[in-house]
């Protein structure tokens, strides 16, 4: 097992774990992030998005050895209150049911946004692509992203 050097949220964090391991695992086992979820562990669910290098990733299909060197952000790190804009339209919209998924579309969502500050439907449509609402959240999902874009409901 080696060392690897993690940066997650800000912080710098080494883990003594298997390259391969996914970071799904190290966020949450490792580092007690449970805000991340684990749904299908497959890459189709979306559950466990967080960013890396800015960008949405996939935890479970991410390895510590590719996370290792970039900056991690999870659903923890958004903002240190609650103030992203992402997350006030979240609550503004009233989008979560159960919440499970959420994390996980609150981190495309940011991402998208933090790429395209104005996204059109189909943006928005495609950024959503691969990820589950058992709960059938998508129309507020929708909303939300408009109104965090500043643009109408
Ligand atoms: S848990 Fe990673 S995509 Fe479903
Ligand atoms: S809010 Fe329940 S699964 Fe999406």
């Amino acid at each position: 097992m080696t060392t690897h050097q993690l940066n997650v949220n800000g912080r710098n964090h080494s883990v003594d774990v298997d390259a391969d391991t996914p970071l799904l695992w190290v966020l949450r086992d490792t580092l007690g992030l449970t805000g991340t979820k684990f749904g299908c562990g497959q890459g189709v669910c979306g559950a466990c998005t967080v960013h890396l290098g800015g960008k949405a990733v996939k935890a479970c299909q991410t390895s510590l050895q590719e996370a290792a060197g970039h900056a991690i952000t999870t659903v923890e790190g958004l903002s240190k209150d609650g103030s992203h804009p992402v997350q006030k339209a979240w609550l503004a919209e009233d989008v979560a049911q159960c919440g499970y998924c959420q994390p996980g579309m609150i981190m495309s969502a940011a991402a998208l946004l933090h790429h395209k500050p104005h996204p059109t439907d189909y943006d928005i449509d495609a950024a959503f692509a691969d990820h589950v609402c058992r709960c059938g959240t998508y129309p507020r999902v929708r909303s939300a992203v408009k109104r965090a874009a500043g643009g109408a409901k």
